[in-house]
């Protein structure tokens, strides 16, 4: 039986864990030089620890243990009311628990509560699972299909 997991605001003293959790995830390495890198910079995670009204940043942690099973992390734009889901990662064994759904509805309770009226994710068309599971876990539905354009400044 898997031990029970408590879920939290991410904080500074997280940020080793998280990377090397997210290091070891294929999903986030970019293959090719051209390609979007898919994680974040250590100075991000950090700056997002920090900023509790513009990024919504959580973890599940095995209790007792400390040690972090997965996280989820959306920013916020208050103007807009509107919040884009940016990641989500279990490890491996905590995946297809149930985890990640309280993982997410704690996020969303949390946008919620913030005055959030809208969130967007953007699943890549090749990841499957992620899209299958942001509309079985938390209701997202498709919308309109666009590019994802970029430009470095
Ligand atoms: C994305 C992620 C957090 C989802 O968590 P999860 O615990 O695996 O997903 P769930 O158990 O909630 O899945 C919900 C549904 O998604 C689909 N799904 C999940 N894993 C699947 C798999 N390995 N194969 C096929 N379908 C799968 C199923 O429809 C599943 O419902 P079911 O179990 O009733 O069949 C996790 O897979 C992960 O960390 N992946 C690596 C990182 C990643 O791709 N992140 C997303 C982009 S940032």
């Amino acid at each position: 039986m898997k031990e029970t997991q408590i879920i939290r605001r991410a904080n500074i003293k997280d940020i080793e864990q998280i990377i090397n959790l997210a290091n070891k995830e294929p999903y986030f390495k970019a293959e090719k030089e051209d390609e979007t890198l898919c994680f974040w910079p250590k100075e991000t995670l950090e700056q997002m620890t920090r900023t509790p009204d513009t990024s919504v940043f959580l973890v599940s942690e095995t209790i007792n243990n400390n040690q972090i099973t997965g996280f989820v992390i959306s920013q916020y734009w208050e103007t807009g009311k509107k919040a884009t889901f940016e990641n989500a990662y279990l490890k491996p064994e905590h995946r297809r628990t149930g985890l990640y759904k309280q993982l997410g509805d704690a996020m969303i309770q949390e946008l919620k509560k913030m005055g959030c009226q809208f969130i967007c994710a953007f699943p890549e068309t090749e990841n499957s699972i992620s899209t299958k599971s942001l509309s079985k876990n938390f209701g997202f539905a498709k919308g309109k299909t666009y590019h994802w354009m970029m430009k470095e400044l």
